[in-house]
């Protein structure tokens, strides 16, 4: 050492922690682990379909029989969630998305098949209208060109006890209306689904990462934005008010979303409240790193682990990322 070196002794060398794997394995405060993970699923009609989204490079809309056979293979390595999206042909849907109730549709299908092949796995599925409404909003759409909260909810309530009925785990509202939350839990309990919970999309923007999704799916508004349900990204206090409500409705779990570039709102929001955190990594947050990685630009493995420790360091217990099917195969998560 040299003494001259440094105006005062140097106590302390913060390098001492991290100089080999071991040490730093040690003093890690934050690993991605197999159960955290939540894998959102595009379906779509038929069989043997396979479609690639090219907004997502990597992320397929499958029918059930080809996703029945990638979940045989990753729940046999610890996949615990999954979250499916259907694709819905442009003929089903209408103004007021009567098909998103539909007992006989594409999402009740896949929720029942699901839950009988694979009993375990938990099936968090999405409440919105956006797939299944000819206006691509995920409320009613009045004459005005306003999106109606109660009407809205109204329908919202029957989703969910359709999603209930078919075996989902978690109902989870994505759609932003107001008093929604109370009222499928409400709506639930009166029906018997009282062991079905609820998974609220607490915090969600208005946000342009969700371009890619509605890509996959055809569902972008056909008019105007969603900007008069979904939240401005310029605030955050508005979270802890979303969040808040929610939890009172009867949220079991919250969820803030996108996630990476949210995560002061992960982290204000895991200071203040109690329930499990989720935060989606949205399909733009991924096509931003697929399309890096595709070019070479990133590092695939490092870049991925990167942005979903990161949200776990804010503190999210979950995370939902189109990842999870390579993070299983690749086994880049501990088990
Ligand atoms: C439906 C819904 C959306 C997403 C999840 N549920 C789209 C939207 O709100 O416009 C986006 C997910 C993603 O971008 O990966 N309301």
């Amino acid at each position: 050492m040299n003494a001259d070196l440094y105006p005062y002794p140097l106590l302390h060398r913060h390098r001492r922690n991290r100089k080999n794997a071991a040490i730093r394995a040690l003093v890690s405060e934050t690993q991605l682990h197999v159960s955290d993970l939540v894998y959102p699923v595009f379906i779509t009609e038929g069989t043997q379909q396979k479609e690639a989204i090219r907004a997502m490079p990597g992320v397929y809309r499958l029918s059930l029989d080809l996703l029945v056979k990638d979940l045989e293979i990753l729940v046999k390595n610890g996949l615990q969630a999954i979250a499916p999206f259907p694709v819905v042909p442009e003929h089903k849907k209408t103004k007021t998305a009567t098909e998103a109730y539909n007992p006989h549709s594409l999402i009740s299908n896949a929720i029942s098949l699901i839950k009988k092949e694979f009993p375990e796995l938990l099936l968090m599925t999405d409440i919105a209208l956006d797939p299944f409404n000819s206006d691509g909003h995920d409320g009613i759409v009045g004459s005005q060109g306003e999106i109606q909260n109660d009407s809205s909810v109204e329908v919202l309530c029957k989703m969910a006890l359709m999603h209930a009925a078919s075996g989902a785990d978690f109902v989870c509202p994505s759609d932003m209306m107001d008093g929604r939350i109370g009222a499928i839990r409400k709506a639930l309990d009166l029906a018997g689904f009282e062991n079905t919970g609820i998974m609220s999309y607490s915090a969600k923007y208005a946000s342009a990462f969700y371009g890619p999704f509605r890509e996959a799916l055809s569902s972008a508004p056909k008019s105007g934005d969603k900007k008069t349900y979904q939240m401005d990204p310029a605030n955050s206090r508005e979270a802890i008010l979303e969040v808040s409500a929610d939890i009172q409705e009867g949220a079991d779990m919250v969820m803030v979303k996108p996630a990476q570039s949210y995560l002061d709102i992960i982290s204000k929001i895991n200071a203040q409240f109690d329930v499990p955190i989720a935060a989606y990594q949205v399909s733009g947050e991924y096509a931003m790193l697929a399309f890096a990685i595709e070019k070479g630009v990133l590092h695939r493995e490092n870049s991925i682990l990167e942005s979903l420790l990161s949200i776990k360091r804010a503190g999210a217990r979950m995370i939902w990322t189109y990842f999870t099917k390579e993070l299983i195969e690749k086994k880049l998560c501990a088990f």
